[in-house]
């Protein structure tokens, strides 16, 4: 379980986050929604250690992970996998070794055992015979599918994904919603998404939290926050549903 209190956050002399409380609990699916610039993958990479927060506390299975020095800090993130907006797959590697890094770094496989872990994770993701390919020869659809299989393949605890879904059209939209599902049940993974798609947000989460002016300002079950009384939330809900039917 994620314990975030009081969480902190400035960039560029600007604040971010500005006091988020939030607990991610074990096994649920997460859902982070908000306005474009509202610190959302801020607030991803302050949890997963890639960015330092000014203050609060953020405890990882009941260890404090804000303060921790280097070394100790990689033992926590090793628990951590990370799919970032935009998918960020090495261009001048394969995707075998695209979905190979983590587990290179992080576990001592032989190269046998990493091959055929490879194909294993790849046919999670329902790709085959791709090993070989470089990331530029596949579609949009198929790198998300990629990048989902390498920060599986380290077999953390906690995946986050940062806008998983955008860009792509309904149908593999689709086929990731349900990947995520799937996964979510044969790995027993705590998830967290961030995302601007409302539709694939209710289908696939057990609770949403929506961020606005830094802080957490309702995080709820998915049919909880569909009939929340609080007025940000309603016309976020509104205004985000109506652009995507125009
Ligand atoms: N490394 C950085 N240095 C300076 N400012 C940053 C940095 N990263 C993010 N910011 C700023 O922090 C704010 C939040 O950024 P963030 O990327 O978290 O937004 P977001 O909610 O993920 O938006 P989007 O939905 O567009 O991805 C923005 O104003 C952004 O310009
Ligand atoms: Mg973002």
């Amino acid at each position: 379980m994620i314990e975030v209190r009081n969480l902190y956050k400035s960039l560029a002399g600007q604040p971010v986050l500005n006091g988020i409380d939030i607990d991610i609990k074990e096994g649920e699916i997460l859902t982070i929604l908000g306005g474009s610039g509202v610190g959302k993958s801020v607030f991803l990479k302050n949890i997963i250690g890639l960015l330092k927060p000014d203050r609060g506390s953020i405890r990882i299975d009941g260890v404090e992970a804000v303060g921790l020095k280097a070394k100790e800090l990689a033992a926590i993130q090793a628990k951590f996998g990370m799919v970032f907006q935009g998918g960020a797959l090495f261009d001048s590697l394969t995707v075998a070794e695209n979905v190979a890094f983590g587990m290179k770094r992080l576990s001592s496989h032989s190269p046998e055992v990493i091959n055929k872990k490879v194909t294993d994770y790849l046919s999670m993701v329902r790709l085959e015979g791709v090993e070989d390919k470089l990331p530029e020869s596949l579609s949009i659809g198929m790198k998300r599918r990629v990048s989902l299989a390498r920060s599986i393949a380290t077999e953390p605890k906690y995946i986050f994904y940062d806008e998983p879904t955008t860009g792509l059209d309904p149908i593999t939209t689709d086929v990731i919603c349900k990947l995520f599902l799937d996964l979510q049940k044969k790995l027993d993974i705590t998830s967290v998404m961030v995302t601007h798609d409302i539709p694939t947000a209710y289908k696939i989460s057990d609770r949403i939290a929506l961020i606005h002016e830094g802080r957490i300002a309702e995080v709820d079950t998915v049919k909880e926050f569909k009939n929340s009384a609080n007025e940000y939330v309603r016309n976020f809900i509104d205004i985000n549903t109506r652009v995507l039917k125009t």
